[in-house]
């Protein structure tokens, strides 16, 4: 059976751009669900989906954030954070959660965009510093990792879609076609 075309899906895919600027309009914890069933149906590593989501809402923790990474500044203004985390008991292949747990970010970021929310990555893991500080933010047990943090809100505007198309990228077969 041929499967149709999807060009909603992919028009989302083309348009999302990170927001860094939100209105005071809080996100529901409806839409927040909505955004963690799309990040958990992401794929993993021999399905084992090896992650762990952190739901912050608590002024007092996203005003921490701007000092934990200088790049996210802009933390209290959203109306909540996620941050992606693994947990390494899950996993069925080591070393793999990072895939996994990129995949599952992806994902939540092309749900906001799909549901009108502006959202935007704000890297932790490999930076050994972020890693500890947003463990202690949110007191994890030790072996849990963050790997990413992710902040959403109503966007104050929509950055224009980039095209970012190279094909000079693209090998055939081999890589010096
Ligand atoms: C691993 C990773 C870490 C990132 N960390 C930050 C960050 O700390 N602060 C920030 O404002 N944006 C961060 N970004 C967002 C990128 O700057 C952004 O995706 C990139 O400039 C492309 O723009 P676009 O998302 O609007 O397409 C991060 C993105 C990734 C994938």
């Amino acid at each position: 059976m041929d499967k149709p075309e999807n060009s909603a899906a992919l028009d989302v895919i083309m348009s999302r751009r990170s927001v860094r600027a939100f209105t005071s309009e809080e996100v529901s914890d409806e839409q927040v669900e909505k955004l963690l069933r799309a990040a958990m149906a992401a794929p993993s590593a021999g399905n084992a989906q090896p992650w762990e989501f952190v739901v912050i809402r608590d002024k007092a923790l996203l005003d921490k954030v701007p000092a934990i990474n200088p790049y996210a500044a802009f933390a209290p203004k959203a109306s909540v954070g996620i941050l992606v985390c693994t947990d390494p008991e899950y996993e069925k292949f080591p070393g793999y959660w990072i895939e996994d747990t990129s995949a599952a970010t992806e994902n939540l970021l092309l749900a906001a965009h799909a549901l009108g929310l502006g959202a935007v990555w704000t890297g932790v893991y490999p930076d050994s510093q972020r890693v500890s500080a947003f463990r202690a933010l949110v007191q994890t047990p030790e072996r849990i990792i963050p790997m990413a943090f992710i902040l959403v809100g109503y966007p104050q505007s929509l950055p224009k879609p980039a095209d970012r198309f190279l094909s000079e990228r693209i090998h055939q077969n081999t890589w010096s076609s």
